[in-house]
């Protein structure tokens, strides 16, 4: 099953264009965007006058003053003039709403070829106005005072975890249960971050380093060390969607299926040791795609923090509920594994400027399928998925790409 058969047309990924990802002091969120939109169109074989719609996905939230973003994308050109051009917003998932949004455009014939932007510029603000960004995440803690930020957030959901399926954690090098697995997670996204040049951390910190509390890695909100979080970054990526390819410098990538479900805002209409919006939106991207998870060769998901990537390997079918610490304790996840998760260093040591995530992931992935993901690069990659996550579990979304 393809998008062509159930839509009539296929859409493709074909050109895109990534920054550098960390604390960017001589970038701004215009640069930045003007930068990556540049790169996608010029790599798509389009010129400007040739976009039709464009998309940019940032959270922003009070960490930048500039509230009306839209049209920046538009200092790239004089031939943007008069493209339309609207900022999609889901937290940390609204690269990706912009994604899915490119793609019902051109599916719905409104447009022909159309830029999706990502992007954040996060390190302007002070770590107070940040935290409170963020928290605008929250149903419950949205304008209220936190000692621990959306790291507690995750810090709760771990511990329900905990509590739920910590003691059927076990085995040898696993001697603290959930916290050892948390530390392997981050460790093995940490060293997979070495390979690739937009990564902000380019740190291999070791298993023993992330699964200990010590004065480099305190605990942020427990259990959660630093280690166990991913970064406050600047950033952006971009890509261009169309039908139809014009001859441009990177070979093109066809999405095979995508899915979007939300859940429940309020923490206590969801269970927190299961993402199950998530497992929907997996869900339907697998049933568009007419494929399963035994079928993908790799996998970006939205580790923010560790416990969501260990959540995941359940929500995603790699793993029944309760058994994720599987998947890595018996080394599937990594770059050598069945289904390697996060070769790029995933959000933990790439960084994860919320808005540009969900374009980065798919930036990332299309590289993958085309073989130009340099030292990132895997073997045979044909057909990978990316999931990214607004909230704890909220707005998610997840698209199939595979190669052509
Ligand atoms: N992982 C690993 N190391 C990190 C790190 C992270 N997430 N964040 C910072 N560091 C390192 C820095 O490189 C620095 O190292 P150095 O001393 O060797 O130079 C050191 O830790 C201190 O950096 P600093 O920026 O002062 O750290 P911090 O304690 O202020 O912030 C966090 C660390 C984890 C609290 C912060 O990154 C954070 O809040 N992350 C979560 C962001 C978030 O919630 N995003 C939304 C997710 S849904």
């Amino acid at each position: 099953m393809s998008l062509k058969d159930q839509f009539g047309k296929d859409i493709l990924l074909t050109g895109w264009g990534h920054s550098k990802f960390g604390k960017l002091s001589d970038e701004t969120l215009e640069s930045l965007i003007v930068q990556v939109a540049g790169e996608a169109i010029s790599n798509s074989g389009l010129d400007p006058k040739d976009i039709d719609e464009i998309y940019l996905g940032q959270f922003n939230s009070g960490m930048q003053p500039l509230g009306f973003t839209s049209s920046l994308a538009l200092q790239l050109s004089a031939d943007l003039a008069n493209v339309p051009a609207t900022r999609t917003e889901n937290a940390c998932a609204s690269g990706s709403a912009a994604f899915q949004q490119g793609v019902k455009a051109v599916l719905a014939g409104t447009a022909r070829n159309v830029l999706v932007i990502g992007a954040e510029k996060m390190t302007d603000a002070g770590a107070d106005v940040v935290g409170a960004a963020l928290l605008g995440a929250s149903y419950e803690v949205a304008g209220k005072a936190s000692s621990t930020g959306f790291t507690g957030l995750f810090a709760e959901v771990a511990k329900h975890y905990g509590k739920r399926y910590g003691a059927g954690i076990s085995g040898p090098g696993f001697e603290n249960g959930l916290s050892d697995v948390l530390g392997s997670i981050a460790a093995k996204n940490h060293h997979n971050g070495m390979d690739n040049p937009y990564a902000q951390m380019h740190r291999d910190f070791g298993v023993e380093f992330c699964r200990t509390v010590s004065e480099k890695n305190p605990m942020v909100a427990e259990p959660l060390r630093r280690t166990d979080c991913s970064p406050v970054s600047d950033g952006a990526a971009a890509v261009v969607l169309s039908t139809s390819v014009t001859g441009g410098a990177t070979a093109p990538v066809r999405l095979a299926g995508f899915g979007h479900a939300n859940d429940f805002f309020p923490a206590e209409k969801r269970d927190p040791t299961e993402f199950a919006a998530t497992r929907a939106s997996w869900e339907r991207a697998f049933t568009m795609a007419g494929v399963g998870i035994e079928d993908l060769d790799f996998a970006e998901v939205h580790d923010c923090f560790t416990i969501a990537e260990l959540i995941m390997y359940e929500a995603m079918g790699l793993t029944p509920r309760g058994e994720g610490a599987r998947a890595i304790q018996e080394g599937w996840v990594y770059k050598d594994g069945k289904l390697p998760v996060n070769v790029s260093g995933g959000l933990k040591a790439k960084g994860h400027p919320v808005g540009a995530t969900g374009v980065s992931q798919h930036v990332i992935a299309a590289m993958q399928l085309s073989g130009t993901a340099g030292d990132m690069q895997l073997a045979n990659a044909r057909r990978g998925a990316v999931q990214n996550m607004g909230g704890v579990g909220i707005a998610n979304y997840v698209s199939v790409l595979e190669a052509l």
